[in-house]
């Protein structure tokens, strides 16, 4: 059994307490800032932290460094609570999206220091960057895009997976993939064992048929959901949706890795609750935070109406073109804009 919904109405939404807002026999969903939830929690509690947190703390106020700055500094306390309340064997994975500089088409460093903060300053470990490749992600910027087309759409995010220790527990046979029709082949035409121009030695072992294959740091997810039972209870409820929630799958893939039944799992900027509808079908313990009870009040939808059959998994796969398809004949590229594109709207204007 769960739905206990905590009463919250004696609290203003301006300055929302931390205490919990609703629970079931597996987790519950905190209202307030999880830097205060964070160090409520034992220290070595906590198997694993699978969170995105927000992006546009990144302030549009300058070039280079300085808003990648501000935001290490707005993270670090929350990084030094992350690495004390997880296990030894436990995981933090962060997914971050990166950022473009105002004014210029160039991209804030800000995802890559904090990676590098999280290692060098807080001494956790970089157990693997992931990155998620989102095939719906609209060409944008537009103005570096589709306008000027100096740069290319920007459709991943990485996804760091660090650790407490070198050896968390993980296992990537819980997120095997089917063979590609590619590899089908190989298997059923055998695998000559020889070593590649790289070096590496393939042995006759690699012509096995284990059923499944292992799958790349690349994770291929659109993030389109139209017609849930969340957006459902939203409209239903007159609640705006989260604006940037991400899909259950990403989540779950290292839900599933990377923990077993029981464990805790946190979400600290858990938004409309993913994380915590994830681990309820999968039997982990959880705890999401959130700042705006908005936010939560759509979440509770996710609990109160879910669909009692769960998601049903996508069969879908992704073709990623190789480069090179429309590449031009040699010699007949039209020749590119010496200032990088730089005076693209003058010239437009001009020419007209
Ligand atoms: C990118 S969103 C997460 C969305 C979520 N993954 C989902 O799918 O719904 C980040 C969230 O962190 C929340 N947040 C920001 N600072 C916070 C804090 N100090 N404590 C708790 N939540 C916070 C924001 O309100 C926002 O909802």
């Amino acid at each position: 059994m769960y739905l206990r919904h905590m009463n919250t109405d004696d609290h203003s939404s301006q300055s929302p307490p931390t205490r919990d807002y609703f629970a079931t026999d597996l987790g519950k969903m905190v209202w307030g800032d999880s830097l205060t939830t964070l160090s409520s929690l034992d220290t070595s509690s906590v198997d694993l932290i699978v969170t995105s947190p927000p992006f546009a703390l990144v302030r549009k106020k300058g070039y280079g460094n300085a808003d990648a700055d501000e935001y290490l500094e707005w993270f670090r306390p929350f990084a030094e609570q992350f690495a004390r309340v997880l296990k030894d064997s436990g995981s933090l994975v962060i997914d971050i999206g990166g950022s473009w500089n105002r004014g210029t088409p160039t991209r804030s460093l800000y995802h890559f220091k904090l990676v590098v903060m999280l290692v060098e300053e807080i001494g956790l470990h970089l157990a693997q960057e992931y990155f998620w490749w989102n095939p719906s992600k609209l060409p944008t910027p537009a103005e570096w895009v589709t306008v000027r087309r100096v740069r290319v759409k920007d459709a991943v995010n990485t996804v760091w997976w660090l650790s407490k220790t070198p050896w968390p527990k993980a296992d990537n046979r819980r997120v095997l993939q089917p063979y590609s029709e590619a590899m089908k082949t190989l298997l059923k035409n055998g695998y000559q064992p020889k070593t590649r121009p790289s070096g590496h030695a393939i042995s006759d072992k690699f012509s096995n048929n284990n059923g499944a294959s292992i799958p790349p740091n690349l994770i291929a997810l659109p993030n389109t959901e139209s017609n849930s039972y969340y957006l459902r209870y939203c409209q239903e409820q007159g609640i705006t949706p989260h604006p940037a929630r991400f899909p259950a799958d990403l989540p779950e893939y290292f839900v599933r890795m990377l923990t077993d039944e029981g464990d805790l799992v946190v979400d600290p900027f858990a938004g409309s609750a993913v994380t915590g509808e994830v681990c309820e079908r999968l039997s982990r313990r959880w705890i999401c935070g959130e700042l705006e009870e908005t936010y939560l009040q759509g979440a509770l939808g996710r609990f109160e109406a879910r669909d009692p059959d769960g998601p049903r998994p996508s069969k879908d796969w992704y073709k990623v073109a190789r480069p090179g398809l429309f590449w031009n004949p040699e010699g007949s590229e039209p020749p590119l804009e010496k200032d990088g594109g730089r005076q693209h709207r003058l010239r437009q204007k001009t020419s007209q």
